[in-house]
């Protein structure tokens, strides 16, 4: 079967679009398995970013046919019409400038705070940090986030301020460590997003839980992080 792939090509701001033709018989079943097919064999200049081919690293993110979603697990269709994921500067072709997006989750400290004295809290004879089941429970569904970006690019909200909103990824990461049992910034980091702009500029669109491609819903974790924080800071 035949398929067309439509690009957005962007070259130092030049836009144009590419058309390619192909058989699918000559490639893997999915756009990444294309676009690679493209470039190794019909246009050499054209950019994208991808590593794991299996929806683990996030780097394949883009918009197919009006969705954002990883290229690596979408499955190729008829026409398949292919843009950057919107509204971010674009380094070239598919390749956007995810700087702000990075500093932003840098800035909720995506990482385990712990003060002295480290013995109040129950440790194993190893000094692991112990969590009860039910604890850890409370991750799921956003621990497993690759930080893709299609859900903050997908976020009307996103797309005017993002230079101070915080949009649903780093959003639903902040309120990943608020709910981590085992540290103990939590107030700091709930004081940290409590701001008109970096939190209350969602306004409960949905976008973001409808494009995820690894299934998770950063829209619900958003609405209940403004939950705890109203009940446990105000
Ligand atoms: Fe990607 Fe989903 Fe994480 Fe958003 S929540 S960054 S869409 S994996
Ligand atoms: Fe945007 Fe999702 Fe909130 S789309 S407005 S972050 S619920
Ligand atoms: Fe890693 Fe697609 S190449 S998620």
């Amino acid at each position: 079967m035949s398929t067309t792939f439509k690009i957005y090509r962007n070259n130092k701001g030049k836009v144009r679009f590419d058309t390619f033709k192909l058989d699918k018989k000559n490639m893997g079943p999915m756009v990444l398995d294309g676009l690679i097919y493209i470039k190794n064999n019909m246009d050499k200049s054209i950019g994208f970013r991808r590593s794991c081919r299996e929806g683990i690293c996030g780097s394949c993110a883009m918009n197919i046919n009006g969705k954002n979603t990883l290229a690596c697990l979408c499955p190729i269709d008829e026409k398949m019409t292919i843009y950057p994921l919107p509204h971010m500067p674009i380094i070239r072709d598919l390749i956007p400038d995810m700087k702000n997006f990075y500093k932003q989750y840098k800035d909720i400290k995506p990482w385990l705070q712990r003060k002295p004295p480290y013995d109040v809290f129950e440790t194993s004879k190893d000094n692991e940090i112990l969590q009860y089941p039910s604890e850890r429970k409370k991750l799921d569904g956003m621990y497993e986030c690759i930080l893709c970006a299609c859900c903050s690019t997908s976020c009307p909200s996103y797309w005017w301020n993002s230079d101070q909103y915080l949009g649903p990824a780093v959003l639903m990461q902040a309120y990943r460590w608020i709910e981590d049992s085992r540290d103990l910034s939590t107030k700091e980091r709930m004081e940290y997003v409590d701001d008109a702009m970096k939190l209350y500029r969602c306004k409960s669109i949905m976008n973001c839980s409808n494009t995820c491609p690894k299934g998770l819903n950063p829209g619900k974790a958003i609405g209940e992080l403004k939950k705890k924080i109203s009940e446990e800071l105000h």
